[in-house]
């Protein structure tokens, strides 16, 4: 069978080879156009998710953040309700969080409010928490979360 087969096999075999690694070869290259545009988005969700796309877990974990690493709690209240240090964090008249939107929020946090005890990421915390204690300060606005 070998032997029968042997003297075709290059040539049949090896156009197949070639297609084959025409395909590979464009499946890699489309991989790498893609992966770029893919760690953006994946970026831009782990920053500041779509408010629909908000789980429970998300928010329990900005409040941990709240009330521990991040130490917003020293200054926004236990719960949220603000201090003689720095206002309520509850539905009111947004200052630097225009509209209380969930971006806004998040990008206070990460920006801090210069000239004032609002510092960025206080407490030292990464994106990501921040991203989680903006959801959790969002949720106990507009989804009526556990402050
Ligand atoms: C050392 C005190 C301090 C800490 C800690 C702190 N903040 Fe603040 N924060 C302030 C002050 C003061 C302001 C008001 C700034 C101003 O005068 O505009 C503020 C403003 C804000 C605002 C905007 C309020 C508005 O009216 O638009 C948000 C949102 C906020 N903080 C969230 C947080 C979160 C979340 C944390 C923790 C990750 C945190 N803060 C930690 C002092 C603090």
């Amino acid at each position: 069978m070998a032997r029968i087969l042997g003297p075709r096999e290059p040539s049949s075999g090896g156009g197949f080879g070639h297609r084959a690694r025409r395909w590979a070869g464009a499946l890699v290259a489309a991989a790498i156009l893609l992966m770029p545009g893919v760690a953006r988005a994946q970026k831009a969700a782990g920053a500041v998710p779509d408010t629909l796309s908000i789980t429970p877990a998300m928010v329990d974990a900005g409040r941990a953040l709240f009330h521990g690493l991040g130490t917003c709690f020293a200054c926004h209240g236990m719960k949220l309700e603000g201090t003689q240090l720095a206002p309520t964090l509850i539905k009111k008249d947004w200052k630097d969080a225009k509209g209380g939107d969930l971006g806004n929020i998040f990008s206070v946090v990460t920006h801090g409010v210069p000239g004032t005890l609002m510092v960025a990421f206080p407490g030292g915390i990464s994106k990501g928490d921040a991203a989680n204690a903006a959801v959790y300060v969002w949720s106990v606005n507009h989804r009526g979360a556990k402050p």
